[in-house]
């Protein structure tokens, strides 16, 4: 089933509508646009704890055994089924899932466990019985002793300024209005909702035509920060010489790729989107897809990996996944692209570094794209060992205490794509110019508020209660 956000907008009758509709949708535009900072991984020291569970995007693994495993069922069902949505829950939100308070402290823990890589203490911290106000006021050394805690960690633990609350909230926010499709019948005023013999009209209507203009057009020459003009392209920093002059970086396509470049490429589904209690893999061989049915309706991120199973890949598709609920709202669908199939890699992958449906993209022609017509690819001795910038991207993702391996193709680069829905084009492409370089996140979801997320917004209904017309919009 699509998830369908539905859209209360409350005017007098004096107001025009097309404005309010406009105001609105602006407004989810707006609130993106202010959450462009965020949080980084943390540099921690090495550990030798289950790195498995630490950050793992698994529901039964966020969950535990504790007191909130019988619950998940009651979460499948209201659609608190993935580990970026149940993290901003808000108190509300529990409250309508009747949790006790010792769920919602459980689920607080874990929330802050999860934002810090530090999992592995959940259980332990769970059972003793605090809240995560308590928690945050034992003294270090009491951290240590009674939680077995190492020193990197409690530093991680207790340093609240590092993540982006702001982020959180705001995200809530959005959560929020999501979820005003699932409580509908909770949150809707039960004598409109029930006296609306006034309803005058069903019908459909479309979004203002200006989202028809092209992406490209509308965005081409947009200032994201003083003096910098935004071109719709990204190879992070400039290439610099490596081994005393020896070595030549590649160059790099410094275009975007044309939407023919990207209109007829065959894909095929390896996952789901994850939700609770999923099977791991599709079951049965998926038929190629074509990919430009992805984003008909709705725009649609696409996270070219390198390879899997290395750590610069998982950790930012760890990055880009964990704000799943910010995407949502935005209407951005977030796709992961592997070039090769290797099913106990993709096994490893999925859910626990990436929720979102994982793609294989057999021709590699998203990362032909890339390149500019040609594979971008780097031999390891070059692109890595004498690479200083690849390498400082390799100890920025160690920080994040994921595990790795060698297995697969690693010298193809890869990237990220954001493709507006129908036929508007690539809106913004990033290229890993260095190995383990990762699209500014801040820059993808400032392009993602100009996407025009709602394509397709339906006019639900239109009543009238006391003088107030309510619109209830759907949209995909
Ligand atoms: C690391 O874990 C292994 C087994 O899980 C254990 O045998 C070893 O003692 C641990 N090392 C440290 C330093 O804790
Ligand atoms: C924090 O600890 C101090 C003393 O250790 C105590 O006085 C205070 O009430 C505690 N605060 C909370 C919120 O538990
Ligand atoms: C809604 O209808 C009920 C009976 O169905 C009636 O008692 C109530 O007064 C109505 N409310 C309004 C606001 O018209
Ligand atoms: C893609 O397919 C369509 C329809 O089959 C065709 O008209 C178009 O030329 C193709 N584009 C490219 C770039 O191959």
């Amino acid at each position: 089933m699509t998830r369908s956000l539905i859209l209360l907008i409350v005017m007098t009758i004096r107001a025009g509508f097309g404005r309010q509709i406009y105001t609105i949708l602006r407004y989810e535009a707006v609130y993106a646009k202010y959450t462009s900072k965020f949080g980084s991984f943390h540099p921690t020291k090495a550990t030798n704890y289950s790195k498995e569970i630490m950050a793992s995007f698994s529901v039964e693994e966020f969950i535990g055994n504790g007191i909130l495993k019988e619950l998940l069922q009651k979460l499948l069902e209201e659609g608190w089924d993935d580990v970026p949505t149940l993290k901003i829950m808000s108190s509300e939100d529990m409250d309508l899932l009747y949790m006790t308070q010792k769920q919602k402290d459980a689920l607080g823990i874990r929330s802050y466990l999860h934002d810090r890589g530090l999992m592995q203490y959940a259980d332990k911290m769970e059972d003793c019985g605090k809240t995560l106000a308590e928690l945050l006021n034992i003294s270090t050394v009491d951290l240590g002793t009674q939680f077995e805690m190492k020193r990197g960690h409690i530093a991680r633990f207790i340093d609240r300024t590092r993540f982006d609350d702001s982020f959180k909230l705001r995200a809530i926010a959005a959560r929020r209005r999501f979820s005003m499709k699932m409580h509908r019948e909770d949150s809707i005023p039960k004598s409109v909702g029930s006296n609306s013999s006034n309803s005058i009209m069903r019908s459909h209507a479309r979004s203002n035509p200006a989202s028809d203009r092209s992406i490209e057009q509308s965005i081409a020459d947009m200032k994201i920060k003083d003096g910098y003009v935004f071109k719709g392209i990204v190879g992070a920093g400039p290439a610099e010489p490596r081994a005393c002059g020896c070595v030549n970086p590649p160059p790099i396509s410094d275009q975007v790729a044309p939407y023919s470049a990207i209109e007829n490429i065959s894909v095929q589904k390896l996952t789901p989107e994850y939700k609770i209690g999923m099977e791991p893999l599709v079951k049965t061989k998926a038929p190629p897809l074509k990919a430009s049915e992805l984003w008909s309706d709705k725009p649609a991120l696409f996270l070219c990996l390198r390879r899997p199973g290395c750590i610069m890949c998982r950790a930012e598709a760890h990055q880009v996944y964990s704000r799943k609920a910010m995407f949502d709202a935005l209407g951005v669908q977030l796709f992961t692209i592997l070039h090769e199939h290797i099913e106990s890699e993709v096994k490893d992958f999925w859910p626990r570094y990436w929720g979102g449906v994982v793609l294989l993209d057999r021709g590699r022609d998203f990362y032909k794209a890339l390149g500019g017509g040609k594979l971008p690819k780097e031999k390891f001795l070059a692109g890595f060992l004498l690479n200083p910038r690849a390498l400082s991207n390799f100890k920025r993702a160690k920080a994040t205490e994921f595990e790795y391996n060698f297995k697969g193709e690693g010298e193809i680069k890869g990237g990220l794509f954001l493709v507006g829905s129908g036929k508007s084009g690539i809106a913004y492409q990033f290229i890993e110019r260095n190995f383990g370089d990762w699209a500014p996140l801040a820059e993808v979801i400032e392009i993602c508020t100009q996407m025009k997320p709602f394509t397709k917004v339906q006019l639900v209904e239109l009543s009238f209660y006391q003088n107030t017309m309510f619109f209830f919009l759907g949209a995909e």
